[in-house]
C-alpha cells in the first residue's frame, strides 16, 4: 500500500513555472496549497541519475529535506528506441543549438529526423512523478504514452518535442492538439492518475 498524503501543503520540486501551474491545477480538487521549490529559495540539485524515476527522486528527496515539507518532482522526456533511447533522460540538453547557444526545440526536431533516416519512427514520452516525505519515505510512479514521430513537424500547441509526435490512434501531432486533448492522454496524464489514485484518494 502506498503511503497517503495527509498534510495541507506540497512543494512542487520544479523552477519552471509552467510545471508549477499545471501541478497546481491537478490538486486544486484535493485542497492542497502548492509552492514551488523557487518560492521557497531551494537549491537545484544535481539530476546526475540514469532514469527518469532516479532523477525524480533526486529533485522530490531533495526538495523534502531542505524544506522539511512533503515535495513532489516530475522528470520526463522522450525515448525513440530506434536511437538506444535518446534523447531519454537527456531531452532537455538535446535541444542545446552550439550556434545559437540556447535550447532550440526546432532544431533538435530537425537533428533526431536526420539520425531516424529509414530507421523505425516509434516513440514514447516518459514521465516520472516522484512523491518524497522529510523521513525519506518516496512514492514514485511512471506515466507513458506510446505513437511515432512524423517529419515534417507540425502544429504551434505544446511545447519541446511535441510537433513532432502522433500518438498511437490519432491523426494530429501533440502541437496540432487542443491542450486539453494532449492533457487526457500524455505521459505526465498517466502518471498523476497513478499518483493520484496511490497518494490522495482515500
Ligand atoms: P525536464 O523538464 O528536465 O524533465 O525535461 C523534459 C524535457 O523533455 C523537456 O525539455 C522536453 O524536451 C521533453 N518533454 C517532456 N515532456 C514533453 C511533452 O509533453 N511534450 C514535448 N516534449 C516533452
Amino acid at each position: 500500500m502506498a503511503r497517503k498524503f495527509t498534510e495541507k501543503k506540497l512543494v512542487v520540486a520544479s523552477h519552471n513555472e509552467g510545471k508549477v501551474r499545471e501541478i497546481r491545477d491537478l490538486l486544486v480538487p484535493y485542497g492542497v496549497e502548492v509552492l514551488s521549490s523557487k518560492e521557497l529559495d531551494l537549491t537545484e540539485p544535481v539530476e546526475d541519475g540514469d532514469s527518469f524515476v532516479a532523477n525524480a527522486e533526486i529533485k522530490s528527496n531533495s526538495a523534502a529535506s531542505e524544506s522539511g515539507m512533503v515535495s513532489l518532482a516530475d522528470d520526463s522526456g522522450l525515448v525513440v528506441p530506434a536511437l538506444d533511447g535518446a534523447p531519454g533522460i537527456h531531452s532537455a540538453r538535446y535541444a542545446y543549438n552550439p550556434w545559437k547557444e540556447e535550447r532550440d526545440f526546432g532544431y533538435a526536431m530537425g537533428k533526431l529526423n536526420l539520425e531516424l533516416g529509414e530507421k523505425s519512427r516509434e516513440a514514447h514520452f516518459v514521465c516520472a512523478l516522484s512523491l518524497a516525505w522529510p523521513d525519506g519515505h518516496v512514492e514514485t510512479f511512471e506515466g507513458k504514452v506510446f505513437g511515432a514521430l512524423t517529419w515534417p513537424i507540425r502544429g504551434e500547441n505544446g511545447f519541446g518535442y511535441d510537433p513532432m509526435f502522433i500518438a498511437d490512434g490519432h491523426q494530429e501531432t501533440f502541437g496540432e492538439m487542443k491542450p486539453n486533448a494532449k492533457h487526457a492522454i500524455s505521459h505526465r496524464a498517466d502518471a498523476f492518475k497513478k499518483l493520484i489514485d496511490a497518494c490522495f484518494n482515500t
